[in-house]
């Protein structure tokens, strides 16, 4: 009877014991839904309209603005060891480029169709995503057409942006990436790809839920792209506007996005996991953004943790919360830390 007991008492531990599951590396990988791949990463290039720039961002380590001149051999090592996918961001520094319409935009002799055009060429294979938006170009760094007052003028806003994304479709981007905001402009897209007979060829990421806040500066900095006046919180979502991010996510479904971004990243995991949970037939990517990522330059410089440990638990968290696309900084490196 006394042994009865004790093996009473042993099956209703059962359930308490894990560590064995987890007691292999494979085995503690193996519990990841969700496994960081080279394939899932997108690597952010600010990219200048003085063809032989390359020139460091202090804001943002190990970054740099790039001519047109340099991209071919700065890819070249990248895409070698697995480099699928760059999101190209224009920085005009020439005099006078900026105006109130951003102009410069879709300058076709301007840094970003002129990257496109090389890397199609150059890199068949590699998938070109063009962010979309006007802050680089306008002279008061606002995304979009301003009315008298200073308020974004949605009509023309989204008329101009959606011309520039088309401009950036028909140079040859594999995908456009409207970072704007302006209400509507996924259904502009769409249309104006639609009547251009190139829907099926182009996919359209939505940066459906934006939220505004600090994290932005680096990025700002390497692209020039600082509001001369005010601030975008009045079209970049509230941090606290979780609700207000599941409508911006089912309205751009609606709309056509073929793929809904959230970013920050880190910051906002409860997000990433209701975009999943709304769009759960699309892939939903992750901005890890620059503030992201040189906050965790900074904190392994004042020895906090190790750079390559912290990268690996951010991103793994961001998939882990429903993420299978990351935009990141990180990208070289983890071409260098991951297998696959
Ligand atoms: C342009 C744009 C921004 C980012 C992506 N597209 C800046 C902003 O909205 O001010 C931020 C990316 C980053 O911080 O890495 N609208
Ligand atoms: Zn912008």
């Amino acid at each position: 009877a006394s042994t009865a007991a004790t093996s009473v008492s042993i099956f209703g531990d059962i359930s308490s014991q894990l560590h064995g599951g987890y007691s292999h590396p494979l085995a503690r990988a193996w519990q990841a839904e969700r496994q960081l791949t080279k394939s899932m990463l997108i690597y952010p290039l600010f990219v200048t309209d003085n063809p032989d720039e390359e020139e460091s961002i202090p804001s943002l380590p190990g970054q740099k603005r790039w001519g047109v001149n340099k991209l071919v051999a700065l890819l070249q090592p990248l895409i070698a060891k697995g480099l699928k996918s760059v999101i190209l961001f224009g920085v005009p520094l020439g005099p006078n480029v900026k105006d109130t319409l951003g102009t410069a935009a879709d300058d076709p002799s301007g840094p970003v169709i002129a990257a496109i055009r090389l890397l199609r060429r150059a890199y068949p294979r590699l998938f070109i995503v063009t962010d979309v938006c006007l802050c680089e170009y306008t002279s008061h760094g606002h995304c979009g057409i301003l009315h008298e007052d200073g308020t974004l003028n949605n009509q023309l806003s989204v008329e101009r942006v959606s011309d520039v994304a088309m401009a950036y479709a028909e140079a040859g981007a594999h995908c456009v990436a409207p970072s704007d905001m302006n209400d509507g402009r996924i259904r502009a897209i769409k249309l104006k790809l639609i009547e251009a007979g190139i829907a099926h060829r182009v996919v359209l990421m939505s940066y459906a839920a934006k939220f505004s806040g600090c994290l932005y500066g680096p990025f700002r900095d390497a692209a020039g792209s600082q509001p001369s006046f005010g601030d975008r919180r009045c079209y970049q979502l509230p941090p606290g506007g979780r609700g207000l991010a599941r409508r911006a996510i089912h309205r751009d479904i609606g709309e056509g996005a073929d793929i809904i971004m959230v970013k920050p990243a880190t910051q906002f995991l409860d997000i990433i996991s209701d975009a999943k949970e709304i769009a759960k037939d699309m892939p939903v990517a992750a901005y890890h953004v620059s503030g992201e990522y040189s906050m965790i330059h900074a904190a392994a410089k004042a020895g906090v943790f190790d750079l390559k440990t912290m990268a690996f638990e951010a991103t793994e968290g961001i998939l882990r919360a429903g993420a299978t696309i990351v935009v990141s900084y990180f990208t070289p490196q983890f071409l260098d830390w991951l297998e696959t």
